[in-house]
Protein backbone atom coordinates (compact mmCIF):
# COMPACT_ATOMS: atom_id res chain seq x y z
CA UNK A 1 0.00 0.00 0.00
CA UNK A 2 0.78 3.53 -0.79
CA UNK A 3 2.37 5.47 2.37
CA UNK A 4 0.28 7.97 1.80
CA UNK A 5 -2.82 5.97 1.88
CA UNK A 6 -1.83 4.23 5.02
CA UNK A 7 -1.43 7.60 6.67
CA UNK A 8 -4.98 8.36 5.66
CA UNK A 9 -6.13 5.37 6.44
CA UNK A 10 -4.84 5.57 10.38
CA UNK A 11 -6.06 8.91 10.51
CA UNK A 12 -9.52 7.08 9.51
CA UNK A 13 -9.18 4.47 12.46
CA UNK A 14 -8.38 7.07 14.80
CA UNK A 15 -11.34 9.42 14.07
CA UNK A 16 -13.71 6.56 13.99
CA UNK A 17 -12.54 5.18 17.67
CA UNK A 18 -12.56 8.77 18.66
CA UNK A 19 -16.25 8.72 17.51
CA UNK A 20 -17.10 5.39 19.71
CA UNK A 21 -15.32 6.41 22.42
CA UNK A 22 -17.00 10.15 22.94
CA UNK A 23 -20.24 8.51 21.63
CA UNK A 24 -19.85 5.97 24.44
CA UNK A 25 -19.33 8.67 27.35
CA UNK A 26 -22.27 11.28 25.88
CA UNK A 27 -25.04 8.83 25.28
CA UNK A 28 -26.85 7.90 28.34
CA UNK A 29 -27.34 4.20 29.51
CA UNK A 30 -30.82 3.76 28.83
CA UNK A 31 -30.61 4.94 25.67
CA UNK A 32 -32.46 2.77 22.90
CA UNK A 33 -34.48 0.88 25.48
CA UNK A 34 -37.27 1.17 24.15
CA UNK A 35 -36.70 3.43 21.10
CA UNK A 36 -34.71 6.33 19.60
CA UNK A 37 -34.93 7.82 23.34
CA UNK A 38 -33.89 7.61 27.08
CA UNK A 39 -35.85 4.46 28.45
CA UNK A 40 -35.33 6.39 32.22
CA UNK A 41 -37.63 9.17 30.95
CA UNK A 42 -40.30 7.05 30.97
CA UNK A 43 -40.40 6.76 34.54
CA UNK A 44 -39.57 10.17 35.20
CA UNK A 45 -42.58 11.76 33.56
CA UNK A 46 -44.94 8.99 34.75
CA UNK A 47 -43.71 10.26 38.28
CA UNK A 48 -45.21 13.74 37.38
CA UNK A 49 -48.11 15.25 39.34
CA UNK A 50 -51.05 15.38 37.11
CA UNK A 51 -51.96 19.21 37.10
CA UNK A 52 -54.80 18.94 34.68
CA UNK A 53 -58.23 17.78 35.31
CA UNK A 54 -60.13 18.46 32.35
CA UNK A 55 -63.19 20.83 31.14
CA UNK A 56 -65.46 17.16 31.48
CA UNK A 57 -64.21 16.89 35.26
CA UNK A 58 -65.44 19.93 36.11
CA UNK A 59 -68.79 19.52 34.71
CA UNK A 60 -69.22 15.76 35.03
CA UNK A 61 -68.80 15.19 38.56
CA UNK A 62 -71.89 17.52 38.97
CA UNK A 63 -70.23 20.33 40.38
CA UNK A 64 -70.66 23.08 38.09
CA UNK A 65 -72.86 21.40 35.59
CA UNK A 66 -75.34 24.58 34.97
CA UNK A 67 -71.91 26.65 34.25
CA UNK A 68 -70.48 23.54 31.81
CA UNK A 69 -73.55 23.24 29.70
CA UNK A 70 -73.39 27.26 29.34
CA UNK A 71 -69.93 27.26 28.50
CA UNK A 72 -70.34 24.08 25.99
CA UNK A 73 -72.47 25.76 24.22
CA UNK A 74 -71.17 28.59 23.93
CA UNK A 75 -68.40 29.89 21.48
CA UNK A 76 -65.67 29.18 24.55
CA UNK A 77 -66.25 25.63 24.02
CA UNK A 78 -63.18 25.53 22.38
CA UNK A 79 -61.37 27.27 25.24
CA UNK A 80 -60.89 24.51 27.97
CA UNK A 81 -62.00 25.95 31.40
CA UNK A 82 -58.17 25.61 32.89
CA UNK A 83 -57.15 27.83 29.95
CA UNK A 84 -58.20 30.66 31.82
CA UNK A 85 -58.75 29.22 35.51
CA UNK A 86 -55.53 27.08 35.44
CA UNK A 87 -53.89 23.78 36.34
CA UNK A 88 -56.89 22.66 38.80
CA UNK A 89 -56.47 19.10 39.21
CA UNK A 90 -55.74 19.15 43.14
CA UNK A 91 -59.32 21.12 43.00
CA UNK A 92 -60.90 18.22 41.72
CA UNK A 93 -59.72 15.63 43.43
CA UNK A 94 -60.81 17.60 47.34
CA UNK A 95 -62.58 20.57 47.25
CA UNK A 96 -61.74 22.34 49.84
CA UNK A 97 -58.48 23.29 47.75
CA UNK A 98 -59.44 26.42 46.22
CA UNK A 99 -57.80 26.95 42.71
CA UNK A 100 -56.15 30.28 42.02
CA UNK A 101 -58.75 32.68 40.63
CA UNK A 102 -58.99 33.13 36.84
CA UNK A 103 -56.88 35.81 35.13
CA UNK A 104 -59.74 38.48 34.58
CA UNK A 105 -57.38 41.39 33.50
CA UNK A 106 -57.62 42.63 30.09
CA UNK A 107 -54.54 41.92 28.81
CA UNK A 108 -55.11 38.29 29.55
CA UNK A 109 -58.12 38.04 27.21
CA UNK A 110 -56.05 40.42 24.87
CA UNK A 111 -53.37 37.26 24.44
CA UNK A 112 -56.33 35.77 22.15
CA UNK A 113 -58.11 38.69 21.06
CA UNK A 114 -56.21 41.66 20.89
CA UNK A 115 -55.74 42.94 17.11
CA UNK A 116 -52.77 41.11 15.22
CA UNK A 117 -52.49 40.76 11.75
CA UNK A 118 -51.34 37.20 12.07
CA UNK A 119 -54.31 36.39 12.87
CA UNK A 120 -57.23 34.95 10.80
CA UNK A 121 -59.48 37.42 9.47
CA UNK A 122 -63.04 35.83 10.90
CA UNK A 123 -61.24 35.35 14.44
CA UNK A 124 -63.07 37.89 16.81
CA UNK A 125 -60.24 40.71 17.32
CA UNK A 126 -60.83 44.19 19.10
CA UNK A 127 -58.88 47.12 19.32
CA UNK A 128 -57.24 47.21 23.16
CA UNK A 129 -57.09 51.55 22.62
CA UNK A 130 -60.44 51.70 21.77
CA UNK A 131 -62.57 48.87 22.71
CA UNK A 132 -64.60 48.36 26.30
CA UNK A 133 -63.07 52.01 27.68
CA UNK A 134 -60.39 50.34 29.71
CA UNK A 135 -63.01 48.72 32.08
CA UNK A 136 -62.59 44.54 32.58
CA UNK A 137 -63.49 42.35 29.96
CA UNK A 138 -65.96 40.24 32.06
CA UNK A 139 -67.81 43.98 33.17
CA UNK A 140 -69.61 43.56 29.72
CA UNK A 141 -68.73 39.40 28.56
CA UNK A 142 -69.63 36.35 30.47
CA UNK A 143 -66.23 34.23 29.54
CA UNK A 144 -68.16 31.80 29.96
CA UNK A 145 -70.64 32.63 27.35
CA UNK A 146 -68.77 35.59 25.86
CA UNK A 147 -72.21 36.91 24.05
CA UNK A 148 -73.25 38.19 26.39
CA UNK A 149 -73.44 39.04 30.10
C1 LIG B 1 -62.26 32.69 28.85
C2 LIG B 1 -61.82 32.37 30.19
C3 LIG B 1 -62.66 31.42 31.04
C4 LIG B 1 -63.08 30.15 30.71
C5 LIG B 1 -62.88 29.38 29.42
C6 LIG B 1 -63.77 29.66 31.88
N1 LIG B 1 -63.78 30.59 32.87
FE1 LIG B 1 -64.65 30.46 34.68
N2 LIG B 1 -64.25 32.40 35.08
C7 LIG B 1 -63.46 33.23 34.29
C8 LIG B 1 -63.38 34.55 34.88
C9 LIG B 1 -62.62 35.74 34.31
C10 LIG B 1 -64.14 34.49 36.08
C11 LIG B 1 -64.41 35.64 37.04
C12 LIG B 1 -65.75 36.21 36.61
C13 LIG B 1 -65.97 37.67 36.89
O1 LIG B 1 -65.06 38.35 37.35
O2 LIG B 1 -67.11 38.12 36.61
C14 LIG B 1 -64.65 33.13 36.19
C15 LIG B 1 -65.45 32.67 37.22
C16 LIG B 1 -65.73 31.32 37.43
C17 LIG B 1 -66.35 30.78 38.62
C18 LIG B 1 -66.75 31.58 39.83
C19 LIG B 1 -68.24 31.72 39.95
C20 LIG B 1 -68.84 32.60 38.93
O3 LIG B 1 -69.77 32.13 38.20
O4 LIG B 1 -68.45 33.78 38.82
C21 LIG B 1 -66.46 29.42 38.44
C22 LIG B 1 -67.02 28.39 39.40
C23 LIG B 1 -65.93 29.11 37.11
N3 LIG B 1 -65.50 30.29 36.52
C24 LIG B 1 -65.87 27.86 36.56
C25 LIG B 1 -65.53 27.60 35.23
C26 LIG B 1 -65.70 26.31 34.56
C27 LIG B 1 -66.22 25.04 35.23
C28 LIG B 1 -65.30 26.47 33.27
C29 LIG B 1 -65.34 25.45 32.14
C30 LIG B 1 -66.61 24.80 31.90
C31 LIG B 1 -64.85 27.85 33.14
N4 LIG B 1 -65.02 28.50 34.33
C32 LIG B 1 -64.34 28.39 31.97
C33 LIG B 1 -62.87 32.88 33.10
C34 LIG B 1 -63.10 31.70 32.40
C1 LIG C 1 -57.15 30.87 24.60
C2 LIG C 1 -57.72 31.90 23.78
C3 LIG C 1 -58.87 32.71 24.33
C4 LIG C 1 -58.92 33.45 25.49
C5 LIG C 1 -57.86 33.53 26.59
C6 LIG C 1 -60.17 34.15 25.48
N1 LIG C 1 -60.87 33.84 24.34
FE1 LIG C 1 -62.60 34.68 23.71
N2 LIG C 1 -62.65 33.45 22.09
C7 LIG C 1 -61.70 32.50 21.80
C8 LIG C 1 -62.17 31.68 20.71
C9 LIG C 1 -61.42 30.50 20.11
C10 LIG C 1 -63.43 32.19 20.34
C11 LIG C 1 -64.36 31.67 19.24
C12 LIG C 1 -63.90 32.15 17.92
C13 LIG C 1 -64.74 31.54 16.82
O1 LIG C 1 -65.74 30.88 17.10
O2 LIG C 1 -64.36 31.79 15.69
C14 LIG C 1 -63.69 33.33 21.20
C15 LIG C 1 -64.80 34.15 21.10
C16 LIG C 1 -65.00 35.29 21.90
C17 LIG C 1 -65.98 36.33 21.67
C18 LIG C 1 -66.94 36.41 20.50
C19 LIG C 1 -68.22 35.71 20.77
C20 LIG C 1 -69.16 35.85 19.60
O3 LIG C 1 -70.20 35.18 19.68
O4 LIG C 1 -68.87 36.59 18.65
C21 LIG C 1 -65.87 37.23 22.69
C22 LIG C 1 -66.71 38.49 22.91
C23 LIG C 1 -64.81 36.76 23.57
N3 LIG C 1 -64.30 35.59 23.05
C24 LIG C 1 -64.44 37.39 24.74
C25 LIG C 1 -63.42 36.94 25.58
C26 LIG C 1 -63.13 37.50 26.90
C27 LIG C 1 -63.92 38.62 27.55
C28 LIG C 1 -62.06 36.82 27.38
C29 LIG C 1 -61.37 36.95 28.74
C30 LIG C 1 -62.23 36.69 29.90
C31 LIG C 1 -61.66 35.85 26.38
N4 LIG C 1 -62.53 35.94 25.31
C32 LIG C 1 -60.57 35.01 26.48
C33 LIG C 1 -60.47 32.34 22.43
C34 LIG C 1 -60.12 32.95 23.63
C1 LIG D 1 -68.11 48.46 28.01
C2 LIG D 1 -68.46 47.11 27.66
C3 LIG D 1 -67.35 46.26 27.03
C4 LIG D 1 -66.12 45.95 27.55
C5 LIG D 1 -65.50 46.43 28.85
C6 LIG D 1 -65.50 45.05 26.60
N1 LIG D 1 -66.34 44.82 25.55
FE1 LIG D 1 -66.00 43.60 23.98
N2 LIG D 1 -67.76 44.16 23.10
C7 LIG D 1 -68.67 45.04 23.66
C8 LIG D 1 -69.73 45.29 22.68
C9 LIG D 1 -70.93 46.19 22.89
C10 LIG D 1 -69.41 44.52 21.52
C11 LIG D 1 -70.20 44.45 20.21
C12 LIG D 1 -70.00 45.66 19.38
C13 LIG D 1 -68.60 45.81 18.92
O1 LIG D 1 -68.11 44.95 18.19
O2 LIG D 1 -67.96 46.80 19.32
C14 LIG D 1 -68.17 43.82 21.82
C15 LIG D 1 -67.54 42.96 20.95
C16 LIG D 1 -66.40 42.20 21.28
C17 LIG D 1 -65.81 41.17 20.46
C18 LIG D 1 -66.34 40.70 19.14
C19 LIG D 1 -65.72 41.52 18.04
C20 LIG D 1 -66.06 40.96 16.68
O3 LIG D 1 -65.65 41.62 15.72
O4 LIG D 1 -66.66 39.88 16.58
C21 LIG D 1 -64.72 40.70 21.11
C22 LIG D 1 -63.75 39.62 20.66
C23 LIG D 1 -64.61 41.43 22.35
N3 LIG D 1 -65.65 42.34 22.43
C24 LIG D 1 -63.61 41.21 23.27
C25 LIG D 1 -63.41 42.04 24.37
C26 LIG D 1 -62.22 41.99 25.18
C27 LIG D 1 -61.04 41.05 24.96
C28 LIG D 1 -62.38 42.93 26.17
C29 LIG D 1 -61.37 43.33 27.23
C30 LIG D 1 -60.07 43.75 26.72
C31 LIG D 1 -63.69 43.55 25.97
N4 LIG D 1 -64.26 42.99 24.87
C32 LIG D 1 -64.21 44.54 26.77
C33 LIG D 1 -68.59 45.57 24.93
C34 LIG D 1 -67.50 45.54 25.76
Amino acid sequence: MQPHLKRAFTLLAIIIIAFIFVRSLAVPGSFGEYGWYRGDSVNELRSQDIEYAGSRTCGDVGCHNTLYSIWNQSRHKTVNCETCHGPSEKHASNIRIMPEPADDSRDFCGLCHYNRVARPDGFPQVDPETHGQNLRCAYCHNPHKPWFV
